[in-house]
């Protein structure tokens, strides 16, 4: 068989699925489930769908849950998570109760700047690029109104366009490296459309310079394209409370908790592989919100781990201490987010995110995500510092293994029952469907 195809994108959408369903599929039960399933049977809203990419063959459902109760700046406020790990809305409500009732989560946007580079290839004299580049950097500036206009009109635009030298690493490498300010823009595109336009004008204004040898006039632009890891865009969130105040579980006192709180950060802050981990759980709250609010979390994802290892090592990217008997924990983390442009008046789900948050600026959707990666993290060091992970997790895990064995609500019921007093395993819900079908 034949498994490849050109032309693939100019088939209509069942076209495609006939073709995939003939080639890759043993039967037509995938048909029934890319067409009818997980179609939505509203047209327009489906239309929508299939035009966000590229040869869209159906819709892939992830849940979006709500996790209530987040007191943030003494704002109470449901936040929106689409995730599909068993625990994780489960744990950020339990968190966002924990500290509801202790004085809430503070936060602070400290710097929003965002950065853009046109990387081009010199052959020539330093001095003359410097020399050049001061000349040019007013008609930089001159050239992108048209582009810059609006977003200036609301307070935005660039802050700054530096030449860079990066000869040492490559030669005859130098950067057009431009910060800005784009509002409540994630600013991609903005960013982008800069940049192209810095190319054009340096490549033309070389090319008309006369301090320029001919090989110093043909300045080769490699590329124009914004920079996802943001140093100048960071948010802090933190929580903390009187150390006395932390537990009342009988099994560790809690002072015995915050001390062993505080080593589990302290950990993954010198040891990477256990700083991955953690961070993996800090990530676990922030993608469900930038997911839910229309964000692009590839792009969070990339800023914060290169933000992680920026002194050379990966290390944690929330801290915590103990100090006067006062248990503090905090995060900060930089994030490019937008609540305006992007999926954000497209996304019927992405629109309703943005409401159940009174329509967040993109400043206070920082506040807001930060607080989701803070809470998801204490969330996890408490189960993992006391009770271990697993618990509550499989605990959380237990529908997902009754549904692979398509157990009735009957049948669940009773499971779940019964697991509220025994430790859930794959094996020991296996035994007990099994134990119960018999
Ligand atoms: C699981 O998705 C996340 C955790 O592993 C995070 C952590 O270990 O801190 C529980």
């Amino acid at each position: 068989m034949n498994k490849t195809i050109t032309g693939f994108s100019k088939l209509s959408k069942s076209e495609k699925i006939d073709w995939l369903v003939e080639t890759y599929f043993k039967d037509a039960t995938s048909t029934k489930l890319l067409l009818k399933q997980y179609w939505n049977s509203d047209k327009k809203l489906q239309q929508l769908h299939d035009e966000f990419i590229e040869n869209t063959i159906t819709n892939y459902y992830l849940p979006f849950g709500v996790a209530p109760n987040f007191l943030i700046n003494d704002r109470v406020y449901a936040i929106p998570m689409a995730i599909e790990e068993s625990s994780v809305v489960a744990a950020a409500s339990k968190a966002a109760k924990f500290w509801f009732d202790r004085g809430g989560f503070k936060t602070q946007v400290i710097a929003t700047e965002k950065i853009g580079q046109v990387h081009f290839m010199f052959k020539g004299d330093d001095s003359k690029l410097e020399a050049f580049f001061k000349i040019l950097k007013p008609k930089l500036l001159i050239d992108a109104i048209p582009l810059t206009k609006n977003m200036e009109k609301r307070g935005g635009g660039i802050l700054d366009i530096e030449l860079r030298n990066k000869t040492q690493d490559i030669n005859n490498y130098y950067q057009l490296h431009a910060t800005f300010d784009t509002l409540d823009a994630m600013g991609a595109n903005f960013i982008n459309s800069c940049l192209e336009q810095f190319a054009k004008t340096l490549k033309q204004e070389a090319l008309d310079n006369e301090m320029f040898s001919s090989e110093e006039k043909n300045i080769e632009v490699i590329m124009s394209i914004l920079s996802n890891y943001v140093p100048n865009c960071i948010v802090r969130a933190e929580v903390s409370c009187k150390v006395e105040e932390l537990t009342d579980n009988p099994n560790i006192s809690p002072l015995e908790f915050a001390q062993k709180f505080v080593q589990a950060v302290n950990i993954a802050e010198i040891e990477p592989y256990r700083a991955v981990t953690h961070n993996k759980g800090i990530m676990n709250g922030i993608d469900a919100v930038v997911l839910a609010t229309g964000n692009d979390f590839r792009a969070v994802e990339a800023g914060v781990h290169a933000y992680a290892s920026r002194d050379g090592q990966y290390t944690s990217l929330t801290h915590a201490k103990i100090e006067n008997d006062i248990f503090t924990f905090w995060l900060e983390i930089p994030l490019a987010l937008g609540t305006v442009g992007g999926l954000t008046k497209l996304h019927p789900l992405v629109k309703l995110a943005l409401e159940l948050l009174d329509e967040p600026t993109a400043k206070e959707l920082m506040q807001i995500v930060a607080v989701a990666g803070l809470a998801q993290n204490f969330a996890a060091l408490r189960s993992l510092t006391t009770t271990g992970i697993q618990e509550g997790h499989m605990k959380m895990h237990l529908m997902n293994i009754l549904n692979q064995f398509e157990a009735s609500k009957e049948e669940k019921n009773k499971i779940v029952e019964y697991f509220k007093t025994h430790t859930v395993t794959h094996s020991a819900v296996v035994e007990a469907i099994t134990n119960l079908r018999s």
